[in-house]
């Protein structure tokens, strides 16, 4: 089974291109929106996994805040609309810049992951006579089981302040006029498709939050982050993720207090399904033992191939015949520019048009100009 694409429209277009699907979009915002609303969770959409303005105004219309990491996606944010008391700002090295930008705006909440972090808010809240919101990035151990380059609630990632740290931080806070303690803030890894390392953080939250009540520290708010993930192999059969099974874990396990607020921030589970990269065929080359399918986009317009060996399906949208196999590499002078490798396809010729599914997070967003090549336009269903 293939996914649904106008191949007349999209035969006109120069490429490569990324092509959004706004039905899948908006379908999985009615879904998380319901499943959330049920529990009166907060979601707040992470910025970093599509930026593109015509994504973010379609979610800002479905209510969400947003999950900034730098002061460009907090304009990013506002830009699109998102209202400043729905952003929160994450980041282990935020500038002087991104701080004083998310102060003058008021932003909902900063997410601190050190000390000297800490200090340095409460110096720039203090200039300006303001008191930031914080909540703690705090690291809670909990193994994602998933790829290493993106798991980051171990020891030994640089995110966030280590359990050991904790009460050194909250001494720091009391000498600390300028800022405000709100949150704990938590966020696991990300592409978890087996949810159970949630129960285990679940688990911890609820430990620290009964250590921190012993010392009369309740918070306004808890933020688990995102991390859910998508099925990169069955885009058509699952293009929605399990929010139900999701939110029901922390509402089964998460011991929340009186008045405290649940928040996420979800990323790829959102915009991953709705965005295919489509490239042209340009040479199909015949090796001495396989066949390369030469394509005119590479890893400068997708990356996650080549960095974390990602799978991405990859289909003929303009061939039905028979199945042939086929390494499917860019035009990019360096070995890791290759999207699959031995990949069943319809048999390709020159001018087919190749989709690489599932690429609406971290696709666009993370393309670059290696080669002097130009970033790949967007194009969207409902507006072709
Ligand atoms: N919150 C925090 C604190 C995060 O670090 C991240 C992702 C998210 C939320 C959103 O996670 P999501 O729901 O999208 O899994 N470029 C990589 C993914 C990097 C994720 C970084 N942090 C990739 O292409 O797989």
């Amino acid at each position: 089974m293939k996914g649904n694409f106008p191949i007349q429209k999209l035969r006109e277009l120069q490429t490569p291109f990324y092509f959004y699907d706004t039905d899948i979009l908006r379908n999985t915002l009615e879904l998380v929106k319901k499943e959330s609303v049920r529990y009166g969770y907060h979601i707040h959409y992470a910025v970093k996994a599509n930026a593109n303005p015509r994504i973010l105004s379609i979610i800002r219309e479905y209510g969400l805040g947003a999950d900034c990491v730098s002061g460009g996606e907090i304009k990013a944010a506002l830009q699109a609309g998102f209202p400043a008391q729905k952003i929160v700002f994450a980041g282990v090295g935020k500038a002087d810049w991104e701080i004083n930008l998310g102060l003058d705006n008021d932003i909902f909440c900063f997410n601190a992951e050190s000390i000297p972090e800490l200090e340095v808010i409460n110096d720039l809240a203090t200039a300006k006579g303001k008191t930031a919101s914080v909540a703690l990035r705090i690291n809670p151990e909990v193994d994602a089981h998933t790829h290493h380059y993106i798991t980051t609630g171990l020891k030994e990632n640089k995110f966030g302040i280590n359990l050991s740290q904790l009460n050194d931080v909250i001494d720091t806070l009391k000498r600390l006029s300028n800022v405000k303690l709100i949150g704990l803030h938590f966020h696991i890894g990300s592409q978890l498709t087996d949810l159970t390392p949630y129960h285990g953080l679940c688990a911890r939250i609820n430990d620290l939050q009964d250590q921190l009540a012993k010392q009369r520290i309740i918070v306004e708010h808890i933020n688990v982050g995102g991390g859910l993930g998508i099925d990169y192999h069955h885009p058509n059969r699952q293009a929605y993720p399990d929010f139900k099974e999701y939110f029901g874990i922390f509402h089964r396990l998460l011991k929340l207090r009186p008045e405290q607020s649940l928040h996420f921030e979800p990323g790829r589970s959102i915009v991953g399904q709705c965005g295919s990269l489509i490239t042209k065929v340009l040479y199909v080359k015949e090796g001495s033992t396989k066949k390369f399918v030469i394509v005119d986009a590479g890893m400068t317009d997708l990356l996650r191939p080549a960095l974390y060996q990602a799978y991405h399906k990859i289909e003929n949208i303009t061939s039905d015949r028979e199945i042939e196999s086929y390494d499917v590499v860019g035009p990019i002078c360096e070995s890791s520019d290759c999207f699959g490798k031995a990949v069943d396809l319809n048999e390709v010729k020159r001018g087919d048009l190749l989709a690489l599914r599932s690429a609406g997070a971290y696709g666009e967003i993370m393309a670059s100009q290696y080669n002097c090549r130009p970033l790949s336009l967007a194009y969207f269903s409902d507006n072709l």
